[in-house]
């Protein structure tokens, strides 16, 4: 095992010598199931508490079911975590009183964090740092799922710059319904580049989580599970924020910090506020910008964060700005906007929620010129500048694949098998499926470099669509839709965004709404679009996921791996 103790060079000297995430499996039941296998995920020992680790802060969290009050009347019987701090500053763990979200987990820059998880639940459960760059062991893969009753010990050190991730679970084909239910909270990571900027905090600094979901007539929560939402992803009829209905804020007249996360399982949100005052963007996923942005709107998918500075002063005293879900074409198949009967449909116009500005206040802080030093890439510091390493994306009527295949534990591609403390340059686009097996999907939209026959593909050959077989490339495009494609570990640099032709009309109504110029972990790919990113892969080995953040997508196997070597 390794030791922790060390100081952070020769602990991550260590790491990349050791291929972690695999062989830290050695001696544990299960791993020739593995290895014979490839498919059935073994299983192993939960990790316990390592004794040479010395944490900053330590806590306790829990998954269980409760029941909170989301609706007038009944109360909603949920999924929450819950946290206890064993050690460390209090700030670690603030709760949202009265939501099923849960505590809103704040560290430091460089703290070393144990965290003992409690499966409380009736199912195995695995709970995600998504954003965070952690050891493969430590990032909550499947692989490391915990039964009822059992405890699994996360030792890491925070190694991200400042930004809101989130924690979440992650069990083999459950993370959608747990998420659903409940299971879901923010972790902040703070710094002194940060700290330096003087930004609004404390009552200053508020998180909006948005979450759609669906009630019976007796306030609970319905979840469907059918092959149409699979296909398009579960829509909810209400909007959340923070677990709350009808969210409202009262707000001083000064300026403040709204730090948005996505949570829903599937809907995707075009963020702006009614008056059409523009949105001034601070941050995205992987932290601040270096400069603020101003965009008349900002897409907003499962998985994805932003930071923004809100302004309020200069109103008056009783002014209200709501902040809506504007309209938009494109995100769902042509055949599933047919199938799709919500009572809130994706791309209406509809408010998430209300601003109040209920006292006057003469002091306000100013909006910095300047927020950040980002550490970025050229193409020509990737290990690969001519042979960006694949994301296909392929729909078919049953199937959500990824570079032609389903999900299945340590199934690595050759393209997916990545060097350690290397710069990669990746392409996402969608292989249109329409066609067979190893057919060139679309010409001109993989074209010549990026094929599905390309050189990258060569242990892909065989691949087949699954469902997909025997569509028509027409009915490939009437399939396509917007997805949000997350990788695990560092965050990444959108390079190039493009698009292909007889998209134009319904990329309009979003295109604005992209941020470039921040880190990202997430990043929506829209009908038709082919986007580069530059991904560092450093410091740890194992095998780290990379999947739609759309859960039902995810959960239907629209996940893959990159092993890191
Ligand atoms: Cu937010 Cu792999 O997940
Ligand atoms: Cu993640
Ligand atoms: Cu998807």
């Amino acid at each position: 095992m390794f030791d922790y103790n060390n100081n952070n060079y020769s602990r991550r000297r260590f790491l990349t010598q050791s291929s972690l995430g695999l062989l830290t499996l050695s001696g544990m039941p299960g791993l020739l199931n593995a290895m014979e296998g490839m498919q059935a995920m073994p299983k192993l020992t939960p990790r316990q508490a390592s004794p040479n680790f010395k944490p900053d802060v330590e806590i306790e969290l829990s998954c269980k079911q409760g029941s909170v009050p989301i609706l007038v009347g009944q109360q909603t019987k949920v999924m929450q975590y819950s946290a206890k701090l064993l050690l460390g500053p209090k700030e670690a763990v603030t709760k949202i009183p009265g939501s099923y979200l849960g505590p809103i987990l704040r560290f430091q820059k460089g703290q070393k964090v144990r965290i003992h998880l409690h499966n409380g639940l009736s199912e195995p459960t695995v709970t995600h740092w998504h954003g965070l760059h952690v050891p493969a062991e430590m990032d909550g893969h499947p692989l490391y799922a915990i039964d009822p009753g059992a405890k699994l010990v996360y030792e890491f050190e925070v190694l991200n710059r400042a930004g809101m991730n989130i924690y979440h679970p992650h069990p083999h084909e459950a993370t959608a319904t747990q998420v659903y239910h409940g299971l879901a909270g923010a972790l902040l990571v703070n710094d002194e580049e940060e700290a330096a900027l003087g930004l609004p905090s404390g009552g200053y600094e508020i998180p909006i989580v948005i979450q759609d979901r669906l009630f019976d007539s007796e306030n609970q929560l319905v979840y469907a599970h059918g092959m149409h939402n699979r296909m398009t992803g579960f829509y909810g009829d209400r909007v959340l924020v923070n677990g709350r209905a009808d969210f409202q804020m009262d707000v001083d007249s000064r300026a403040y910090r709204l730090r948005f996360m996505n949570g829903s399982n599937a809907r995707i949100y075009k963020l702006g506020w009614d008056d059409g005052t523009p949105l001034t963007v601070i941050g995205v996923d992987g932290g601040l910008l270096e400069a603020p942005e101003t965009k008349p709107y900002i897409m907003l998918a499962p998985g994805e964060r932003l930071d923004v500075w809100a302004d309020f002063s200069g109103r008056s005293e009783g002014s209200q700005l709501v902040m809506r879900s504007l309209a938009f074409s494109g995100v769902l198949p042509k055949m599933g906007m047919m199938m799709h009967t919500s009572s809130l449909p994706v791309g209406s116009d509809y408010p998430i929620f209300t601003a109040r500005v209920t006292r006057k206040v003469s002091d306000s802080p100013k909006l910095p010129s300047t927020l950040s030093k980002i550490n970025r890439y050229k193409i020509t510091d990737t290990a690969n500048p001519n042979n960006p390493v694949p994301i296909a994306i392929s729909e078919g009527h049953m199937a959500m694949l990824l570079n032609g295949r389903p999900y299945r534990y340590n199934d690595p591609l050759p393209s997916e098998r990545i060097p350690v403390n290397t710069i990669q340059l990746m392409e996402i686009f969608h292989a249109h499926g329409g066609g067979h097996g190893n057919q060139p999907a679309n010409e001109g939209q993989g074209g010549g470099m990026m094929g599905m026959g390309g050189m990258r593909h060569g242990g892909m050959g065989g691949m087949g669509m699954g469902g997909g077989m025997g569509m028509g490339g027409g009915m490939g495009m009437m399939m396509a839709m917007a997805h949000p494609i997350h990788l695990h570990g560092q965050q990444f640099q959108i390079v190039s965004r493009s698009i292909d032709t007889g998209t134009e009309e319904d990329y309009a109504t979003v295109r604005e709404g992209f941020i470039e110029s921040g880190l990202k972990d997430t990043v929506l790919v829209m009908p038709g679009e082919k986007v580069r990113i530059i991904k560092p892969f450093q410091d740890f080995k194992g095998l780290f996921m990379y999947h739609c953040h759309n859960l039902e997508h995810e959960d239907m196997g629209m996940m893959r791996e990159f092993l890191v070597e």
